[in-house]
């Protein structure tokens, strides 16, 4: 069978990257290599994001373009993948032309059978079981560093987030297939593993017999034993499940980068309320102060709305002051923007765009000097 192409446009989050990394290990089982660009491939996948405002806008925008090439090569397949296909894939296949199949991120494994059978085809939900790949996967990070999606989906539904509804309830993988896969990729070289999970450190609470009372601090502390493997990381945490057990495991286990990423959306009791975060100020700080307990230069970044429903200039003065108390490494900041589902769409006292815009400016210049004071220490 002569080889066949595939290229792959990754959007979003870590959780995606490792989405295209499995996919391309798949497709290659079905004799597909990747393409050197969208010209000379035979299959081209759009893998999306969801997270924020004008996502469907973006995918129909870049099909589009990839109208072109399908008229000029009318073999060409396209498929549309991730939290977009999701969300809004049945909206997206009335206003878009040119996608021959649809899948939701928990869906990503049917794809190979839809493009080896020939078929269009539409796959989405949550039934699936979530499967790690065993097989050691090309990666898109590099040779000595890999990804390892330990578990989908999210059930806290802060109330500003699209997650829950396009990547489904939390679905945590075996602890022991875990291990096995941390195990091939450290004889295959690699060097440097990150667990990776839309809320990673609530890994295992939805295991029906699960190993200890802290399965995620388990698990950490037993692929740390793994021998050969030399740096250990986890994205994304939730403050709200960022236990005293995990925090103490940095004492004990030196593979653990010094540095985690620590989303805190807000500096306000209010609207951190708002946001059902089911942590406040308060309890941020003390996380925050625990961690550095264990080395001054402990990294933390986070991400920060601004702009979320009912935000006061006093709740926006108390982010810019967690900010600059904490001294994060760095931080994505974002105007809030309204997802399909969630409950803050609903929300009254929407916060006009201008003021969004100078919020965020101004908390991104606050950054940029913590971020300049940090670099020269
Ligand atoms: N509006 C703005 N930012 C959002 N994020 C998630 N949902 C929204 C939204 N509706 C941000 C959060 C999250 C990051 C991945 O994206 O800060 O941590
Ligand atoms: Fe979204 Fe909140 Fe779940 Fe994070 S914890 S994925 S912000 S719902």
């Amino acid at each position: 069978m002569t080889p066949r192409s595939i290229h792959i446009e990754t959007w979003g989050c870590q959780m995606n990257v490792a989405d295209s990394e499995r996919i391309l290990a798949l497709m290659a089982r079905k004799n597909y290599r990747r393409a050197a660009s969208e010209f000379d491939a035979q299959l081209i996948v759009l893998n999306t994001c969801h997270i924020r405002e004008k996502a469907k806008h973006k995918v129909i925008s870049r099909l589009g373009q990839l109208r072109k090439l399908k008229s000029q090569r009318p073999t060409l397949k396209i498929a549309v993948v991730g939290c977009v296909a999701q969300a809004e894939g049945k909206r997206l296949l009335k206003e878009a032309e040119g996608i021959d199949y649809l899948l939701g991120p928990a869906k990503i494994e049917q794809l190979p059978e839809l493009v080896v059978g020939n078929e269009q085809g539409t796959a989405l939900g949550f039934d699936q079981p979530l499967t790690v790949e065993r097989d050691p996967t090309p990666s898109l990070s590099g040779p000595v560093s890999r990804y390892l999606n330990i578990m989908q989906g999210c059930n806290n539904y802060c109330t500003f987030c699209v997650v829950p509804f396009t990547r489904g309830p939390e679905k945590s993988q075996r602890p022991e297939l875990i291990i096995e896969q941390a195990q091939k990729l450290v004889a295959d070289g690699v060097k440097e593993i990150t667990l990776l999970g839309q809320n990673v450190n609530s890994y295992g609470q939805d295991l029906s017999d699960r190993p200890t009372n802290n399965p995620f601090v388990s698990l950490l502390a037993e692929v740390c034993q793994i021998e050969g493997l030399e740096r250990l990381r986890f994205t994304t945490s939730n403050p709200h499940d960022f236990s005293t057990d995990l925090i103490e495991l940095f004492a004990s286990e030196k593979k653990l980068g010094r540095h985690v990423h620590l989303p805190i959306q807000s500096g306000s009791d209010n609207i951190l309320q708002a946001m059902k975060r089911k942590v406040n100020r308060r309890q941020i700080i003390e996380i925050v102060e625990a961690l550095r307990l264990h080395g001054n230069d402990f990294a933390i970044s986070s991400d920060i709305i601004v702009g979320f429903p009912g935000e006061t200039d006093d709740d926006f003065a108390e982010t810019l002051s967690i900010v600059e108390q904490i001294g994060f490494s760095f931080i994505f900041s974002f105007k809030y923007s309204p997802r399909p589902n969630t409950a803050a769409r609903r929300f009254r006292q929407q916060v006009d765009d201008k003021i969004k815009s100078q919020r965020l400016t101004e908390l991104q210049s606050l950054q940029k000097k913590i971020t300049e004071q940090l670099n020269a220490r």
